[in-house]
């Protein structure tokens, strides 16, 4: 049940599906995400953050200041004057000490209230499913024993559509800026004269008595949203923006006797208009479209209605995998955040964060095969979707662009491609998607090759290209060419450089690229094997068998030329000189290449495999999860590129990356170490971080990217949170591999790999529309073995769960044993 236990910061409430923020003053703002499609929002506890439409660099609609002091810079905010007092139901930006203050964000909203003097504001935001606004439903009420006369100042500051222009081109956007105020609604039209067909607006559903749309006007000279002028003498200005920096500000005054409350919806909106219905009139926009939008929010009956099929929205997706075990902090771990930044991750990509400014670089090739396998189960039809546009992206020699842009949905030719692990990313997340769906029919879908139409062939035939790219690049051990680098971008073993404004990514100074990934060796093992697997699904046998003789190459090539005496060496260098060796200083033991060889089951015939995994137990793991490589590097180290660059302890160098944690867990299951795995898993899974929340810093419900390493002088410190691979390969260890409920092919897949001491646990899994009610029982402290299956009573042969009727509903029992 949920755990109402107050820690310092907050506490979740599991049964409102919601993490509970109680002091305004977090170790960091720790924010939220509105909107699943189009309009999408940051919010933080204290209502920092921006709104975009789409593209967070070229439609960003409310300006943020990232980086800069105080910290959480720009949101929407409020002002309340009661007589003497001015206060921020946020806290921010006035800071007046609250009498409570409370944040719950939930699934794509988040509620922040405050009290002050007997007044309290409550305000709920949401995207509602459909539409391209904001919705701020605040609900100011009156608990004390005097009628109170308030005024209420609303504040968003726009953006000037392009967040990286808007923060550098000052010669021009300091002339650009224009607004339209009619009724209580506050349109922002920079640009729209000429090639922009879209606008934003902020419109309360009340009367108003007055506005701002002029920045410096509202907050006076030289002021900051901390002590805005026309708060201070409690007046707005009514004032029109001419350029600078245009804002919407609205002005009410409310009157509420003991006992009242009043609700005000904001709407926070994007329009976008058909090029010939631009105007209304010469110079002034073509409302209609806005107008119809706010209506369709401007009561609480409206909103409440959209808010509940937003509710309903979430129940309905988190209702496929649900585990139910005495372990609360599992339970919510799988059944609500992991799956909720699963979604988020989904959306963003790594665009929008608290540390991704959403200005920077597209969609990663590797990035979004992996994030797939954590929502396919989700949203399986946008997986399709994805799926398809990535591999667009492909050439025909089975390589791949290692980036591409939402909106293009084209490769990002500044950065090119040449990662070698990109290709068999997409053998992953094909299979992985065909297994969850049983939809084979995708693998006829004619895809083009660099977006190139004329070039298309069968995804299928995308998948043999992936696969032969590697067989087709093999360097002098066997093992495959790392080119700019394979998962681990920081390891850039042909790059070379001594100049400082050169991308460790993109450069490669060594001619020849000699360098070996035995990461991708064992990469190309594990997909390899799926590739052969899904070949003899498809009835294509010598396929199959053409593809099992270049594995079980590796297989060996790995084993002869990739084993240090006690674990997996990580690469050779472009001198053709081990990378990962206890004959070495420094980085003696790399995660990536125990994770990948474990997982894919190599050794585990002659003892490697349990010794990789041990190697990693001794030298890698520690209090805060298990890092990267070991010792940290200490120097520059010119033919291994980035990964020497960071301090000892941080990112790529010594850092606990999370992304990779569970591969190891994985690895873990693969030996039938079921303690292990899970123990691994609790090490950083955000809901076992309970003592360590202040340390961490980051939000205390979602994965972070990176939490420094045991060598860091800030050991246990997270960053990077949300937006990581983390999420989705944590949420596959703990679902498939530990608790052991597998999507195949021909059904579900029952191969728990669990800690001894659990006694039962059970688990309702909707798939491919029947849901499957399983209840695995282990009373005599087991760990992966199964002694028999029930399906509805009968006992089954073999642990596959045999399919059923659409919509109906089956009782399974595991019995370990
Ligand atoms: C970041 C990148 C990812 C890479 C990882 C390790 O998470 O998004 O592509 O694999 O860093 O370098
Ligand atoms: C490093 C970062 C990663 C990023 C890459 C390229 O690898 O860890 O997050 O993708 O640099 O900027």
């Amino acid at each position: 049940m949920s755990n109402q236990q107050e820690q310092e910061y907050g506490y979740f409430d599991d049964v409102a599906k919601e993490y509970v923020i109680t002091t305004p003053k977090t170790p960091y703002p720790w924010i939220n995400y509105l909107g699943d499609t189009a309009f999408f929002s940051l919010i933080s506890n204290t209502a920092g953050g921006y709104s975009f439409y789409k593209d967070a660099k070229f439609r960003r609609l409310t300006r943020y200041r990232y980086n800069n002091v105080p910290v959480d810079t720009g949101g929407r905010y409020f002002y309340i004057v009661d007589g003497d007092t001015v206060w921020s139901p946020a806290w921010k930006p006035l800071k007046t000490e609250l009498d409570h203050y409370e944040c719950r964000h939930g699934m794509g909203y988040s509620r922040i209230s405050g009290m002050k003097d007997g007044v309290t504001s409550s305000v709920l935001f949401f995207v509602p499913q459909g539409e391209d606004l904001e919705v701020q439903h605040m609900t100011l009420t009156n608990s004390s024993l005097t009628t109170k006369k308030l005024k209420l100042f609303s504040f968003a500051e726009w953006c000037l559509w392009n967040a990286e222009d808007d923060m550098t081109n000052f010669q021009r956007n300091f002339s650009t800026g224009q607004v339209e105020v009619e009724g209580s609604v506050i349109y922002h039209k920079t640009e729209y004269r000429e090639r922009r067909n879209h606008f934003a607006f902020y419109s309360v559903n009340e009367s108003i008595q007055g506005f701002d749309t002029c920045r410096d006007s509202f907050l006076g000279d030289y002021n900051g949203f901390d002590s805005p002028e026309v708060v201070a003498k409690g007046q707005p200005n009514n004032s029109i923006a001419h350029g600078w920096s245009p804002i919407g500000s609205h002005y009410i005054e409310v009157e509420l006797a003991p006992g009242e409350s009043r609700d005000f919806i904001f709407t926070l909106g994007y329009v976008e208009m058909p090029q010939e219905q631009k105007w209304q009139a010469p110079g002034v926009i073509n409302k209609t479209k806005a107008l119809a939008a706010i209506e369709r929010f401007d009561s609480v009956a409206k909103v409440e209605k959209s808010f509940k099929q937003l509710t309903d929205y979430w129940d309905d997706l988190l209702s496929k995998f649900v585990v139910i075990s005495d372990d609360e902090r599992l339970n919510r771990g799988v059944n609500i955040w992991n799956q909720y930044q699963n979604m988020v991750t989904f959306n963003m990509s790594r665009s929008a964060s608290y540390f991704e400014s959403g200005i920077g670089r597209g969609m990663g090739f590797r990035d979004s095969n992996q994030d797939l396998i954590g929502f396919v189960h989700l949203v399986p039809e946008r997986a399709r979707e994805r799926i398809i546009d990535i591999a667009s992206t492909q050439f025909e020699d089975g390589s791949a662009y290692h980036q591409y842009q939402p909106l293009t949905k084209r490769g990002n030719a500044a950065v090119g491609g040449n990662f070698n692990d990109d290709p068999m990313w997409l053998v992953q997340s094909v299979t992985v998607y065909i297994k969850e769906t049983g939809d084979f029919s995708i693998l006829e879908e004619q895809v083009p090759y660099d977006n190139d139409e004329s070039k298309a062939t069968s995804l299928f035939e995308h998948l043999t290209r992936s696969f032969n790219f590697i067989t087709h690049n093999l360097g002098e051990h066997g093992l495959p060419l790392i080119g700019r680098a394979d998962w681990n971008d920081c390891l850039n073993l042909n790059c070379f450089s001594m100049e400082p404004n050169e991308s460790f990514q993109t450069t490669e100074n060594k001619e020849g690229g000699r360098a070996e990934s035995v990461m991708i060796a064992g990469q190309f093992v594990l997909f390899g094997n799926d590739y052969i697997e899904l070949c003899r699904q498809l009835g294509k046998t010598a396929e199959a068998e053409r593809a099992e003789g270049h594995v079980e190459q590796m297989v060996q090539a790995i084993k002869a030329h990739a084993w240090d005496g006690e674990w997996f060496l990580r690469a050779y260098d472009a001198f053709g000189k081990k990378v990962g060796t206890h004959e070495a200083d420094e980085s003696k033991i790399f995660i990536e290449s125990q994770g990948f060889c474990t997982m894919a089951g190599i050794g585990k015939d002659d003892g490697k495999l349990q010794q990789s995994l041990d190697s990693v137990n001794k030298y890698l793991a520690c209090d805060y999860g298990i890092v990267l490589n070991y010792p940290a590097f200490t120097e520059y180290k010119i033919e291994y590129g980035e990964i020497s660059t960071y301090p000892q302890g941080y990112k790529e160098n010594g850092g606990i990356f999370c992304h990779n944690n569970p591969w190891i867990m994985i690895g873990e299951t693969v030996a039938g170490n079921g303690d292990r795995a899970f123990e691994y898993y609790t090490k950083i899974a955000p809901a076992y971080q309970d003592d360590k929340v202040k340390l961490h810093k980051t939000e205390p419900y979602v994965y972070a990217q990176m939490i420094a390493g045991k060598e860091a002088a800030t050991p246990g410190q997270a960053k990077n949170s949300w937006l990581t691979g983390t999420a989705a390969w944590n949420y596959v260890a703990i679902t498939q591999y530990i608790l052991g409920i597998k999507p195949h092919y021909n059904g579900l897949q029952i191969a728990p790999c669990i800690p001894r001491d659990w006694t039962e646990y059970s688990v309702k899994r909707v798939f491919r529309d029947v849901t499957y009610d399983i209840t695995i029982k282990n009373p005599e402290q087991h760990s992966s073995s199964i002694g028999w299956i029930t399906v509805d009573g009968e006992r089954i042969a073999g642990n596959v769960l045999p399919m059923f009727e659409a919509g109906s509903l089956h009782k399974v029992i595991v019995m370990l044993g």
